[in-house]
């Protein structure tokens, strides 16, 4: 695992574009994991900012979303789908019917997950995937277990997810408590992983994820037997690794 540590969250967003942007440069047509959260915000944010300098060029990109919550639907500005729009598809020239998202609206799970690792198999896999990492050690919606899930599946999530995620949502009724995501060895099978990380309250989870024993219970931990992991962080996140 390559290590980058950026001096604060601006930075750590322009080290992360570094990353995306090259892998859009050395392979035009890739496939893009994309992620969603607040820390990719500044992430994507630059590479709008790049596309706007003409630097890059998104029409051949196809992109897969690691995740959607069950029911919402895209118009829900709660919807992942809905936040890929707002702060990255709209804002450069990616094809929008080359953006895939889990469909939150499909009742039924099974023929939802199938569907969609049905769509990352024809994509032919990812080439390189971001992801954010949750306060549990969560990727995707992948949450702490006693195995790891490899294909696209539904979860129950955590009381401790459905509390981080309860400031976008109106009242605690309102947040989903279910969500399709990318399975772990989907997440493996990408050629390289970029995972951005930021501010002290991850740091713990940073540490015991990649420092730690791999274990279900702490999802990230997987990412210790990929070969090709960058994580960059501020300062606060990575303020405790050995
Ligand atoms: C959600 C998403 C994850 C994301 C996590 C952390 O649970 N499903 O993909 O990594 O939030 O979010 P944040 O970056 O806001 O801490």
């Amino acid at each position: 695992m390559q290590i980058i540590k950026a001096k604060d969250y601006d930075h750590m967003s322009r080290m992360a574009a570094n990353v995306i942007a090259a892998q859009v440069i050395l392979k035009p047509d890739c496939v893009l994991g994309l992620a969603t959260g607040s820390t990719p915000i500044g992430t994507y944010e630059e590479l709008v900012r790049r596309y706007n300098n003409g630097d890059l060029d998104f029409s051949a990109v196809t992109s897969v979303n690691l995740d959607e919550y069950k029911g919402l639907s895209p118009e829900n500005d709660q919807s992942y789908r809905y936040f890929m729009n707002d702060h990255l598809f709209k804002h450069v020239n990616i094809r929008q019917d080359s953006t895939y998202v889990p469909n939150g609206l499909e009742p039924d799970s099974a023929a939802a997950c199938a569907a969609y690792d049905e769509i990352i198999r024809q994509a032919g896999g990812i080439d390189l995937q971001l992801l954010g990492l949750g306060h549990n050690g969560h990727i995707g919606f992948n949450e702490p277990s006693d195995v790891f899930e490899t294909d696209t599946h539904c979860v129950d999530l955590t009381q401790s997810t459905i509390d981080a995620n309860a400031r976008f949502f109106a009242s605690m009724d309102e947040v989903p408590r279910q969500a399709y995501t990318m399975g772990i060895g989907t997440i493996m099978r990408a050629k390289k992983i970029l995972l951005v990380v930021s501010g002290k309250a991850k740091a713990q989870i940073v540490r015991d994820a990649f420092f730690g024993p791999c274990t279900p219970q702490v999802p990230a931990s997987v990412l210790q037997l990929h070969k090709d992991v960058i994580l960059v962080g501020d300062e606060e996140a990575l303020s405790l690794i050995p």
